[in-house]
């Protein structure tokens, strides 16, 4: 998924500024996750240019069905994150999920606040009956970006790819990031949460500062 930085509820200066506690939060289990030294590896220029797939795009088949659960073993399973992460960072994303690469499967990496967090069938488990107005972007809804009503804080459970079951808390941008990923899986896309068209607007040009999902 992706916000537009300076677009959103906050101003950049109030995002921007040092948070005491990330806005995702692993709150039960303790989940594989893309820790610094993968990341590090993951993020290197060669690995990413080896390993990037191609982002599909809304209209693209695979991104209007529900995938469905992995059963892949686990050395393939990380193969698979591992592509899923350099893809996102290739596009300069915050989350991807799996069937954005053209994989038909419930996997989704939630990277709000350098989280990490691989999640193999995630389910939506509760969400706050606060609602936040939010700007929100995807990578396969590339261009755009738009206005739209999210719960303030959201809780999910999912499975890590040792199969253990963990729970994950997140507001803000990480509850905005939880519902965006968790979406995907099911097939749909932040669009089809839009009011009206008016709440879908193009990224301007000039706007460099983007943060996509
Ligand atoms: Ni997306």
């Amino acid at each position: 998924m992706s916000t537009e930085e300076g677009v959103g509820p906050l101003p950049a200066s109030e995002a921007s500024e040092a948070r005491t506690e990330p806005r995702m939060r692993v709150v039960k289990g303790r989940p594989w996750r893309i820790d610094p030294g993968r990341r590090a590896k993951w993020s290197e220029e060669d690995f990413v240019r080896r390993h990037a797939l191609a982002i599909r795009q809304i209209g693209d088949p695979v991104l209007h069905a529900p995938a469905k659960r992995p059963t892949l073993p686990k050395a393939e399973l990380e193969a698979l994150v591992a592509r899923m992460f350099a893809s996102m960072v290739a596009a300069q994303g915050i989350g991807i999920a799996a069937p954005q690469v053209g994989v038909a499967l419930r996997i989704a990496i939630m990277d709000v606040d350098e989280a990490g967090i691989v999640a193999i069938d995630p389910r939506i488990e509760w969400t706050s009956d606060e609602l936040e107005d939010t700007s929100e972007g995807c990578l396969s809804v590339r261009g755009f970006y738009g206005m739209l009503q999210r719960p303030a804080a959201a809780r999910l459970v999912a499975l890590d790819l040792n199969a253990r079951r963990f729970t994950l808390e997140g507001d803000e941008l990480g509850a905005q990031c939880m519902l965006h990923e968790t979406d995907h899986l099911s097939g749909t896309l932040y669009v089809q949460h839009l009011r009206s068209r008016e709440d879908l607007r193009s990224v301007d040009p000039d706007e460099t500062e983007e943060v996509t999902a």
